[in-house]
């Protein structure tokens, strides 16, 4: 059986494309595979974050993914900083990773990455990597904003097997079928994010039914009539017609809007956001704090018994005391 394992940056609310690249193939997976989801609180701290707001973030994702179907009897669902072995393989990890390796990296460059930067937004990639080995991982079913991340834990993975003999797993990242990347509502250049700028185009997940609504009405589209699947020319539109496609199990080039307007498609995504975000919001609300922490608390027990002998395994290999 493969394994698989998704993270969540508690950094904002989850948004849409969270949803839709991430949370529904765990949902979707866990009956096949072996799966792995965890809140990537310690990832929040490498931008500037409010210690409280982390720490109810932090069980809101957790709630969000129970809510939308992860089931702790079958997903390991656990907060990375109850399972000290993510930090002590991450510093074992940035012995086999170069400076100039961190430096490349897109999501750096994206967040402002700089002089005044957090030392620890460079190693992000390094203890996102020591997430993945840690837990000897097959698949890592990612947006494609995720890529090169997984690409640079492959990397190390081999390096380090290479040099100190065959000890981690080398993982693969997995995409969707379809939306493997969500695009802003108000400016599709850009992706879905939890934190962009502006709200007017992120579909919170916990946003109410006629939000959702309204910002799906003034997504941005094009002075153009009718709906056609064009990415490149039409990027609004399509993403429209990718987020209906995902939500309803649909190729978006295979949704027939023939002689009928953008009005008609907002209408039509719409209804399908409400449809899939209300039952979620639903269970969301009945979910009480104590049962979203025993969740975790189990996960955490469970997860650090897997993740501490892959520790003692690098260790050994690297040349430390790693029987202990
Ligand atoms: P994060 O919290 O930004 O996003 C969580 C997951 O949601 C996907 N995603 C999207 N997919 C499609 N369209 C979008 N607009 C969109 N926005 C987000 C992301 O690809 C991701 O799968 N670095 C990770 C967290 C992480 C992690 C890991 C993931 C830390 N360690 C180990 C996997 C394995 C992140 O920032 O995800």
């Amino acid at each position: 059986m493969s394994r698989r394992i998704s993270g969540f940056k508690p950094t904002g609310p989850l948004q849409l494309g969270n949803y839709v690249g991430a949370i529904r193939p765990v949902v979707r997976g866990q009956h096949e595979q072996d799966t792995v989801a965890f809140i990537a609180d310690l990832h929040a701290l490498t931008v500037q974050h409010d210690p409280v707001l982390l720490q109810s973030r932090s069980r809101e994702v957790a709630g969000l993914m129970l809510a939308a179907g992860v089931d702790p009897d079958r997903t390991l669902l656990y907060r990375q900083s109850d399972v000290a072995a993510h930090l002590e393989l991450h510093y074992l990890l940035e012995c086999v990773a170069s400076y100039g390796e961190a430096h490349r990296m897109i999501q750096f460059k994206e967040k402002g990455g700089g002089g005044g930067s957090r030392l620890s937004l460079l190693t992000y990639p390094v203890l996102m990597a020591a997430d993945i080995l840690v837990h000897d991982i097959d698949e890592v079913p990612v947006g494609r904003d995720q890529r090169q991340h997984v690409e640079l834990t492959r990397d190390l993975a081999e390096r380090f097997n290479e040099r100190y003999g065959r000890t981690f797993t080398v993982p693969r990242a997995v995409h969707p079928a379809f939306a493997a990347r969500i695009a802003d509502l108000a400016d599709p250049a850009r992706k879905m994010g939890k934190t962009n700028a502006s709200t007017a185009g992120v579909l919170f997940l916990l946003d109410p039914p006629d939000v959702l609504r309204r910002k799906v009405m003034r997504a941005v589209t094009d002075a153009g009539t009718e709906v056609v699947y064009d990415p490149e020319g039409s990027p609004g539109v399509a993403n429209l017609l990718d987020i209906l496609g995902a939500l309803t199990d649909r190729a978006p080039e295979t949704i027939d809007f023939r002689g009928s307007g953008y009005g008609r498609l907002k209408t039509q995504v719409a209804d399908a956001v409400i449809a899939t975000l209300e039952p979620l919001q639903r269970r969301y609300q009945e979910l009480t704090d104590e049962e979203i922490e025993a969740v975790l608390a189990k996960g955490a027990e469970q997860a650090a018994q897997t993740a501490d002998a892959t520790v003692r395994r690098a260790k050994a290999a690297i040349g430390l005391t790693g029987g202990r």
